[in-house]
């Protein structure tokens, strides 16, 4: 994988956006599809290639949003397209629970070998990272025979009951309870010293003899692309010692060489007891995994794990050929955070609050006079796909710009992206 890999071609834009194919499907996705699912763009993709798509009207723009984190390698990567191929024409599906198969039990060594921390380990198998969550407690419930989890604030874990109670954003929750119980929320650390709050906690709110685990994300996602501060996951991974909880790194959207890293919790020296991954993991396909500790893994009795379509062969092999480039991916990542970060930070701007974040995984966070700019943020988000740029936001008040892109993006088409992004914040911010 390199930079030539990726196609040359920048953004070309045909007809206005919204195009009226785009126009065409969207009618059509109102009529058909509940409005519950929401919609970033009015723009219908017809294929991609690197890190540019093309719409339904032969509209070209670079991407970066990458399926939101999920693009790492980049659409029509060769890799995983000539593995997903392969195993397609072998076979689809085998049910891992009736019929082993090797890509599932390799992919389960490359992550064992992969995740922080030189213990032995495990790894299970699912489809969604909501799934990946919902597993990994289940499986430190077992472990721990303590039913308790404690989230952050601004944490976002996903949609199912479990994973949507352990989100913080009360906008994804709205008229979906009763939520699951026992679960108690903290809030996301600015110090490594804030870790007091869930010594707090423990008085006010939960005995640490009843939690299971703690399920925090190393850089805030969804959240707004905040990273943990330094020296905060040593004493908090010392006082999950301390009440015998497990930790639980959620690195869903940090995992796969977003942050320059395999994982996020290596820029903290970070070893968690159980780790999530998804997203990136299989270039596209569904797949999702929990890693562990290998005697916490085994807690649960078998039948109790597993999933009709978890582990899926051809999601296992394009997982295989993504893991195979990683170190390219990271490499690539820091290359391109350096290169965003200059450039919003060159711009001097006052409605410029903050860049932050790790390899390319870098949030932009805008405000006025200290107020989240968030109708600015949504202006902006569509100038810039309406001149080419396909970006997603973050954030509790939704004013942070993320960067997601296909790492296989080349210079040229950053540089593309970001001379419209700038060009967008003049427009929005007269
Ligand atoms: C950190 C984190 N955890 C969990 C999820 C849920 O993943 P999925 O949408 O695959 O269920 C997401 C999705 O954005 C995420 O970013």
């Amino acid at each position: 994988m390199s930079q030539t890999a990726t196609p040359a071609r920048g953004i070309q834009l045909q007809t206005a956006v919204p195009g009226p194919r785009s126009q065409a499907l969207m009618a059509r996705r109102q009529a058909a599809v509940p409005r519950g699912v929401g919609s970033a763009t009015p723009i219908a993709m017809a294929r991609g290639e690197g890190a540019m798509v093309e719409d339904v009207d032969g509209n070209w723009y670079v991407d970066l949003a990458g399926g939101i984190g999920v693009m790492n390698v980049g659409y029509g990567n060769p890799a995983v397209l000539e593995a997903a191929q392969h195993q397609a024409a072998l076979f689809t599906h085998s049910c891992f629970q009736v019929l082993s198969h090797e890509p599932y039990v390799e992919v389960c060594e490359a992550l064992n070998r992969l995740t922080p921390g030189s213990h032995a380990k495990k790894t299970l198998l699912l489809n969604s990272g909501a799934e990946a969550v919902e597993n990994a407690v289940k499986i430190a419930r077992a472990a721990t025979g303590r039913h308790a989890v404690i989230a952050f604030e601004h944490g976002f874990h996903g949609r199912t009951l479990l994973g949507m109670t352990l989100t913080s954003k009360v906008a994804y929750k709205q008229g979906f309870g009763p939520f699951a119980p026992e679960v108690y929320r903290a809030p996301y650390p600015r110090t490594k010293e804030d870790v007091s709050a869930l010594v707090t906690m423990f008085k006010t709110h939960v005995d640490p003899q009843s939690v299971a685990c703690m399920i925090i994300e190393p850089v805030l996602g969804e959240g707004g692309f905040t990273p943990a501060p330094e020296g905060f996951f040593e004493a908090l991974t010392q006082l999950c010692k301390d009440h015998g909880i497990l930790l639980v790194a959620d690195e869903i959207q940090t995992g796969i060489g977003r942050t320059g890293k395999a994982f996020a919790c290596e820029h903290f020296n970070l070893v968690p007891d159980l780790i999530t991954s998804a997203k990136s993991l299989a270039g596209g396909f569904p797949l999702a995994a929990v890693t562990g500790r290998a005697e916490i893994m085994d807690a649960a009795a078998p039948g109790g794990l597993g999933s009709t379509f978890g582990g899926n062969a051809v999601a296992c092999a394009a997982a295989l050929a993504t893991l195979g480039q990683l170190d390219e991916l990271n490499a690539r990542a820091d290359e391109i955070g350096r290169k965003v970060r200059a450039r919003f930070n060159a711009l001097n701007s006052p409605v410029v609050q903050e860049v932050r974040g790790l390899g390319a995984m870098i949030g932009v966070v805008f405000a006025r006079d200290g107020v989240p700019a968030t109708a600015e943020m949504a202006a902006l988000h569509k100038y810039a796909y309406e001149h080419g740029v396909i970006t997603v936001t973050a954030g509790t008040h939704a004013n942070v710009l993320r960067t997601l892109m296909p790492l296989v993006i080349t210079d040229a088409q950053l540089d593309q992206a970001l001379d419209v992004l700038v060009a967008g914040i003049n427009a929005v911010f007269k």
